[in-house]
C-alpha cells in the first residue's frame, strides 16, 4: 500500500478493530504502536494472517517503538484506560490526559504531517488536550465520537421501524457524553425525518437509548465497546484516504461555529485528505440549541481542569 496508518494503542480492543477494519478494506499498511510491545506485534502478526482470507495486501506491523510508525499519513489514537461499569467517560479525564501527553509527543516526532483521530475519553477533552499539545491547525485534529452516536441511533431507528440500516440517517450533535444532544428533526429514513415516523415517545426513547449506547454495553460486557467505536473510527479513516468529502459527525475544534468558541464540541463537517474541510451548521430550535450550549459546558468544565 502507499498509505500509512499508524493506531496508537493498537493492541487493546478498540485499536485492533480499527487496525482490522483498514485490512479489511484494504486502506493502508497499518502500524500497531502499543505499550505493550509484544501484544503488538502478535494482534499485526494475527490481523496480517487474515488478510489472505480476506483478500487484502494491507502490510501490518506492531511494536513499541514509535519510529516503526514514521512518517504515517493518519494517526488514531486509541490508547487510555476504558470505562469500568458505573464510571462515566469523565472519570478517566486526568489518567487518560497524562497518556495523552507521552503519546502526542511521540505521534509528533515521528509523523509531523499526520492528520490525527483521537478515540481516548472523555473524548472531546482528550482531543482538544491532543490539539493543544501538538500544535497543530485544526484541520488535522479530529475526534471520533459522532459517527459512533449517530450510528447507534441508526441501530435503534432502523429496528424501530423495521426498515434497513441503509436507509437510515441520524445527527447527534454535541459532546460524547451524557449531554450529547441526538436531533431527530435532522434524523431521517430515504429522507423523511423520523419525526414523522415515529411517536414523540418512542423517538425520546430512542434519543435516551443513543445518549446512554456507551454506559448500556460497559454494563453488558464489564468494559468499554470496541466493535462499534473502531469500524466508526475506520469509516473516517477511509473519508481521509479517500478524499470523500463525507460530511460525518467529528468533534473538532470550533471557532464561532454554533455560537461556540476555542473549544471542542461533535458537529457535522465535511472530512476529506487535508481532514476537516468545513463545519457544516444547521439551524437550530431554541432547545436544541439550549441542549449544545449545555454540552458545551460540560465538555468546557473537563478542559478548564486540565488546563487545556
Ligand atoms: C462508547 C465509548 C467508546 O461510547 O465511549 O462506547
Amino acid at each position: 500500500m502507499n498509505r500509512k496508518v499508524t493506531v496508537v494503542g493498537g493492541a487493546g480492543n478498540v485499536g485492533a478493530t480499527v487496525a482490522r477494519s483498514i485490512a479489511n478494506r484494504e486502506l493502508a499498511d497499518v502500524v500497531i504502536i502499543d505499550i505493550a510491545d509484544s501484544k503488538a506485534a502478535g494482534v499485526a502478526l494475527d490481523i496480517l494472517q487474515a488478510c489472505p482470507v480476506e483478500g487484502s495486501d494491507t502490510r501490518l506491523v506492531g511494536g513499541s517503538d514509535y519510529a516503526l510508525s514514521a512518517g504515517s499519513d493518519v494517526v488514531v489514537i486509541t490508547s487510555g484506560v476504558p470505562r469500568k461499569p458505573g464510571m462515566s467517560r469523565d472519570d478517566l479525564l486526568q489518567v487518560n490526559y497524562k497518556i495523552m501527553q507521552d503519546v502526542t509527543a511521540n505521534v509528533m516526532k515521528h509523523s509531523p504531517d499526520a492528520i490525527l483521530i483521537v478515540v481516548a475519553n472523555p473524548l472531546d477533552a482528550m482531543a482538544q488536550a491532543v490539539f493543544r499539545l501538538s500544535g497543530l491547525p485544526r484541520e488535522r485534529v479530529l475526534g471520533m465520537a459522532g459517527v459512533l452516536d449517530s450510528a447507534r441511533m441508526r441501530t435503534f431507528i432502523a429496528a424501530e421501524l423495521k426498515v434497513s440500516v441503509e436507509n437510515v440517517h441520524a445527527f447527534v450533535l454535541g459532546g460524547h457524553g451524557d449531554t450529547m444532544v441526538p436531533l431527530p428533526r435532522y434524523s431521517t429514513v430515504s429522507g423523511i425525518p423520523i419525526t414523522e415516523l415515529l411517536s414523540a415517545e418512542r423517538i425520546a426513547a430512542i434519543c435516551e437509548r443513543t445518549a446512554n449506547g456507551g454506559a448500556e454495553i460497559t454494563k453488558l460486557v464489564g468494559t468499554s465497546a470496541w466493535y462499534a467505536p473502531g469500524q466508526s473510527s475506520a469509516q473516517m479513516v477511509e473519508a481521509i484516504l479517500k478524499d470523500k468529502q463525507q460530511i460525518l459527525p467529528c468533534s473538532v475544534y470550533l471557532q464561532g461555529e454554533y455560537g461556540v468558541s476555542d473549544q471542542f464540541l461533535g458537529v457535522p463537517i465535511k472530512l476529506g485528505a487535508k481532514g476537516m474541510a468545513q463545519v457544516i451548521e444547521v439551524t437550530l430550535l431554541d432547545e436544541e440549541r439550549t441542549a449544545l450550549m449545555k454540552s458545551a459546558a460540560a465538555v468546557k468544565e473537563l478542559t478548564t481542569i486540565i488546563g487545556v
